[in-house]
């Protein structure tokens, strides 16, 4: 099983960002393979990354329904066959990595559908990689749905409010509520100013409970990639948010890379 982690928190606090920096930080320390899924229905993990997005779960979901309802799915095949073989074609080819993006379904066609498909995508995929990187949508929704069915680490990322703390919080909240299989979570308080956190924000976290990873400094230079549509993955080597992040990785990450279930070099 690919050992999973997981983004979540409040919306706009930095998410895709941070899930793309953790996809490109695997593939440069070769804990490869690696599947980028993109869990977000209003996906844009693949721009972070640089990617073109060729199909979607959402879009496999309309195909199937409609041939289904047709009398069109191809002879011989059940319905799951189909699915399956289509769910193989959703996934997209990086250089060192795979992507899985959620999309959503056309017109007025409910989530849950899509979401199955996700969970059932990444359940059957999870034993052909080393590490998968699930971005999020905002919120707690996907929390309630059990996209995926364990995961290892996940990263409540933060902006530097009382207000994204106290979402972060919740997020802990429900997984306890839930009962979720979720192994470690911790906060990453992104687009911290200069002057770093406040006593005040520094109290709500302990206040909480939460296990503090590190934190990410604002940076234009983030905001500019975006902005000119750039893969943020291209940012040059020294930009201090990406050194701050690549800390987090190495602090969290580097015990699952000597004593994950799975040899490090093939
Ligand atoms: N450390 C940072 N410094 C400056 N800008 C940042 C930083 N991190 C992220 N951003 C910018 O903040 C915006 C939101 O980031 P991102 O899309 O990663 O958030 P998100 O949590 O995934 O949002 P959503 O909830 O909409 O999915 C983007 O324009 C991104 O470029
Ligand atoms: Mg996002």
């Amino acid at each position: 099983m690919a050992y999973t982690i997981a983004m979540a928190g409040k919306g706009g606090t930095g998410k895709t960002t941070i899930a793309g920096f953790l996809v490109d930080y695997l593939v440069k320390n070769k804990m490869t393979p690696v599947l980028a899924v993109d869990a977000d229905p209003n996906s844009n993990l693949n721009q972070v990354l640089g990617m073109e997005v060729v199909t979607t779960l959402g879009e496999i979901r309309e195909e199937v329904s409609i041939k289904n309802r047709d009398g069109k799915l191809p002879s011989g095949m059940t319905k799951a066959e189909y699915i399956n073989l289509k769910l193989q074609q959703a996934v997209i080819e990086g250089h060192g990595f795979d992507l899985l993006v959620m999309g959503r379904p056309e017109g007025l066609g409910c989530y849950c559908f899509a979401n199955g498909l996700l969970r059932e995508a990444t359940d059957r995929l999870s034993d052909s990689y080393k590490f998968m990187v699930i971005d999020n949508e905002a919120g707690l929704e996907h929390l309630s749905r059990r996209t995926t069915k364990k995961v290892d680490l996940m990263f409540a990322v933060s902006e530097c409010s009382r207000r994204g703390i106290d979402a972060a919080a919740r997020v802990k909240d429900l997984i306890e509520e839930l009962d979720l299989d979720v192994k470690d979570l911790y906060l990453i308080v992104n687009r911290v100013p200069e002057s770093g956190l406040t006593q005040d924000i520094k109290e709500a976290i302990d206040g909480y409970g939460l296990k503090l990873a590190g934190t990410v400094p604002v940076d234009s230079q983030i905001f500019d990639y975006d902005n000119r549509g750039i893969p943020l993955i291209r940012l040059p080597e020294d930009v201090p948010a990406l050194k701050a992040v690549r800390e987090i990785f190495n602090s969290y990450l580097t015990t699952v890379r000597r004593t994950g279930p799975f040899p490090l070099e093939k």
